[in-house]
């Protein structure tokens, strides 16, 4: 069976008089029910990795696949559609909309495939009553405390049930015990439900309970300690 995602000789550079490279030769498969963190020095890349195997930036050289699909060949629109329906992202900061509730919130991405509002309603409120969200549902971002916003973050990200979970630094803004809380949200999505997490951290603690480790520096995988999933 394909790996979930793919990235093969992966090299992203940015044009310009002086071209900048972002990543290069990159090498990188993530199976299903993999927990991976990626660590590495700022400005090593973790970010610009990431938004390459999310399909949000293409490679100048190398290959993503998706289900050993090459996302080369697709138009920006079906890249589009299967970055709804197959991933789902977090980031530093909550991204949450300010005016709409947790609920809500939730729902928009929903929305974006389509299907009956009262199911995509009740899948909402299931999906943040398992996260531990129950009171939050009806509130507004500015209602809720740091670590509450990024489980909302989390379940926005969750909503299409993706198969892989991308998170750029999501506890970067968290104290050590809601940063430590979401790591066992991760554990718990991928130990009860299947699903791929890569996650960057800077924090070593944390990137300690992922079962594998990608090192990043000058934009290179320097160390991986393997695949331990199909
Ligand atoms: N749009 C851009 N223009 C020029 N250089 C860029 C751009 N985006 C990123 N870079 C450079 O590319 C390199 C990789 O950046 P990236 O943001 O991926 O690193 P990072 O590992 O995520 O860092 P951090 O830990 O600080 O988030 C850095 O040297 C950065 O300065
Ligand atoms: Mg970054």
């Amino acid at each position: 069976m394909s790996p979930l995602l793919e990235a093969r000789g992966v090299t992203r550079t940015l044009p310009g008089p002086v071209p900048v490279t972002l990543v290069r030769g990159i090498d990188l498969a993530i199976g299903r029910g993999e927990f991976v963190a990626v660590t590495g020095p700022s400005g090593s890349g973790k970010s610009s990795l990431l938004y390459l195997l999310g399909l949000l930036d293409r490679p100048t050289e190398g290959h993503v696949l998706i289900d050993g699909e090459d996302t080369a060949r697709l138009s920006a629109g079906a890249l589009a559609r299967l970055r709804r329906q197959r991933l789902g992202f977090v980031f530093q900061f909550h991204f949450l909309l300010p005016e709409f509730t947790s609920l809500e919130n939730v729902l928009l991405p929903m929305r974006r495939l389509g299907g009956e509002e009262a199911a995509l309603r009740a899948r909402a409120e299931a999906l943040l009553e398992r996260l531990g969200l129950a009171d939050a549902m009806a509130k507004l971002p500015e209602e809720l405390s740091g670590g509450m916003r990024q489980r909302v973050a989390v379940a926005r990200a969750l909503a299409n049930d993706p198969a892989l979970v991308l998170a750029d630094e999501p506890t970067g803004n968290l104290d050590s015990r809601n940063a430590a809380s979401m790591f066992d949200l991760f554990e718990t999505l991928v130990a009860e439900h299947g699903r791929s997490i890569v996650v960057v951290t800077h924090d070593p603690a944390l990137a300690a309970r992922a079962r594998r480790q990608v090192r990043l520096v000058d934009g290179r995988i320097v160390e991986d300690t393997g695949a331990v999933a199909a």
